[in-house]
């Protein structure tokens, strides 16, 4: 079974601040869309990698992934994004070819992703999973809050989750092609990840175990520990 990699990276980065879209960004030298693209690449069961670029930047991306060496076994499309992250993924779908049958999502903002934890979802999926997700415990304690009453108001506080069964979510998240496409078609709510949208089917999701270095680079203070993650591998 041939699989695909699917990697939304038109986002503009507003809570990294002032600069170049973020997968654009430099980390260790190399646009961290470089880095996330490598990390599907490197897992022998990826043979297509589709990065969906900033609306405007089809053509930059394209360029740039042409001179950065990536696997001989790897073909690359580049596909222009949309407003949301779901919206940019179902524009990757849409332009996969026949014949993969599986499909990771990942963000060009978790650059750093070992190969181990892309072949573990890889591996669960092909194990009959409809759609599995890294996932790794909490370090810190849950509050749900009710929203403030005005700006600057205290937030009160309504629940506290049991921590032991919540888990951090990750990238890349496999799926079925179909059972992707098909959340896709049919989804219309606001979710912040593709597994949520199988969820809305009904259908079971699957956890693996994440890694720390499957981070999301969101803010400042990510890019220094990206950079101190890449200097670390680097020694
Ligand atoms: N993404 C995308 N299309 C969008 C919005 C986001 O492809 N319209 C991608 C981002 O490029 C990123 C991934 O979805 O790789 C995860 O989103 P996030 O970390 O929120 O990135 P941004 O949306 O770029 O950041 P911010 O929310 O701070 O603006
Ligand atoms: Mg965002």
């Amino acid at each position: 079974v041939r699989t695909a990699a699917v990697i939304p990276a038109a986002g503009r980065g507003v809570r990294l601040g002032p600069g170049a879209p973020k997968a654009l960004r430099a980390l260790g030298g190399t646009p961290m869309l470089v880095h996330a693209v490598r990390a599907m690449a490197d897992s022998r069961a990826v043979s297509l990698v589709v990065v969906v670029a900033p609306p405007d930047g089809a053509g930059e991306v394209k360029s740039l992934l042409d001179a950065h060496a990536l696997p001989e076994r790897t073909d690359v499309l580049v596909v222009p994004g949309g407003d949301s992250r779901q919206e940019s993924v179902k524009r990757g779908l849409d332009a996969l070819p026949e014949g993969y049958d599986i499909v990771l999502v990942h963000d060009a903002a978790r650059p750093l992703v070992p190969v181990d934890t892309v072949d573990a979802v890889v591996e669960a999926v092909r194990d009959g999973a409809a759609a599995v997700v890294p996932a790794l415990p909490l370090a810190d304690t849950v509050k749900q809050v009710e929203p403030a009453a005005a700006p600057g108001e205290p937030e009160p506080v309504v629940a506290t989750p049991d921590r032991s069964r919540l888990r951090a979510v990750q990238t890349p998240q496999g799926f079925e092609r179909a059972t992707l496409v098909r959340a896709h078609e049919t989804v219309t709510d606001d979710v912040t990840d593709d597994a949520g949208m199988v969820e809305r089917l009904g259908l079971t999701v699957v956890t693996v175990p994440g890694h720390e270095e499957a981070f999301k680079v969101t803010r400042p203070l990510d890019l220094v520990l990206a950079e101190a993650v890449l200097a670390r591998r680097r020694l």
